[in-house]
């Protein structure tokens, strides 16, 4: 997608096996930097720290770690040690484990001396399928809002968090039909609900004003009025792990969203790809819910008033806070879920339509 008018990716290999650069999403959207990761260790802190956010950009970064780690020992221990590392930074997204075990999977028959050169390249493989799934998932998800554009009237769609762009190499989930949307000249404006406490809702709204997609920004809890008013059409989120059954783990206040939509009787979409499908977890119970530092809760970050980044205390640092970073919506209340081979019901049946091999 375009930063300033210019194609921009959210990752990008500089060299080949020497670095990536990332764009460091702690900064936005007050700032557009960029960080080189030289490292393994650079790597996992990026994930961890959330520089690099959002399950298939996760998992694409961690793949790239391994090779990074590659370069400077090549042999089993090596491996394995990167993948726990890298593994360990962040629990729920399941694109990350999916990016490490076919990474591992390329390497393991390999002699050591190939695996850096060969890890490079299947890093590569996966981010750019990632691109072209995106732009896939943005196809499909356009066609079901088609009858609606039809219609002549605007589309209000409602996401959650950032699953655009910025959240994978390119495109998005959620967002790609609303991109996609967007530049086939049909009238479509997103309501960003805003989560606490990382705020990524106002990502959301900086990848969309970088496009010139309309949109208004919105706390996480006003959206249950709205829908409730009939002022959105349909909304769509991404996720970070969808179980075999169509429960959907995702940012936390999803679930929520999905009971007001039910209750209002407007479309609940799941956008993903195949690579956040995991077919090993039987339904939303056996997803693990990732818990983030209470710090979170009782700082917020922001820029003082000579626009420079600072934090602002909100909660004593002795208050107990409890940062669930993820909750899980049920498949019953889930309409469609919109992946890279077309959308079908959140249900084990209409998952494995679509994976059939899986
Ligand atoms: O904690 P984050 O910012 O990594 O959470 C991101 C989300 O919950 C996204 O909705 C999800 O990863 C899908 S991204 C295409």
């Amino acid at each position: 997608m375009n930063i300033d008018n210019r194609p921009t990716r959210t990752l990008r290999p500089l060299g080949v096996g020497e670095a990536i650069e990332i764009i460091d999403q702690t900064a936005l959207p007050h700032r557009y930097q960029t960080r080189r990761i030289t490292s393994l260790a650079a790597a996992a802190h990026a994930i961890r720290d959330m520089q690099v956010r959002g399950a298939p950009l996760i998992g694409v970064t961690a793949a790239y770690g391994v090779a990074l780690a590659m370069k400077e020992s090549a042999d089993d221990a090596a491996l394995s040690s990167a993948v726990d590392l890298l593994g360990a930074t962040r629990p729920t997204a399941v694109n990350l484990h999916w990016a490490l075990a076919r990474v591992r999977a390329c390497l393991q028959p390999l002699p050591p001396a190939e695996r850096a050169a060969a890890a490079w390249l299947e890093a590569g493989r996966i981010a750019e399928e990632d691109v072209s799934q995106c732009r896939r998932i943005g196809q499909h998800g356009l066609d079901l809002w088609r009858p609606l554009a039809a219609t002549g009237k605007r589309i209000n769609v409602m996401t959650h968090c950032n699953a655009g762009w910025l959240a994978t190499v390119d495109y998005g989930t959620a967002l790609a039909p609303v991109y996609a949307a967007f530049d086939a000249r049909i009238d479509v404006h997103g309501w960003v609900s805003e989560p606490r406490p990382r705020n990524q809702g106002l990502l959301t709204a900086w990848e969309l004003k970088q496009h010139g997609v309309p949109h208004t920004v919105i706390a996480d809890n006003a959206a249950g009025l709205l829908l409730a008013r009939g002022e959105v059409d349909a909304v769509i989120v991404g996720a970070d792990r969808i179980a075999a059954n169509g429960d959907v783990a995702n940012k936390v206040g999803t679930y929520l969203k999905a009971l007001a939509a039910f209750e209002a009787r407007v479309p609940f979409y799941v956008a993903a790809p195949r690579s956040t499908i995991d077919f090993t977890c039987r339904d939303g119970n056996a997803i693990p819910i990732e818990e983030r530092h209470g710090d979170e809760l009782r700082l917020v970050q922001g820029l003082d008033d000579k626009d420079r980044p600072d934090s602002l205390r909100q909660l004593p640092s002795d208050e107990a806070v409890g940062n669930p970073a993820f909750d899980v919506t049920p498949a019953r209340f889930v309409t469609a879920i919109i992946t890279e081979r077309g959308s079908c019901p959140a249900t084990t049946d209409g998952l494995r339509g679509l994976y059939p091999e899986a």
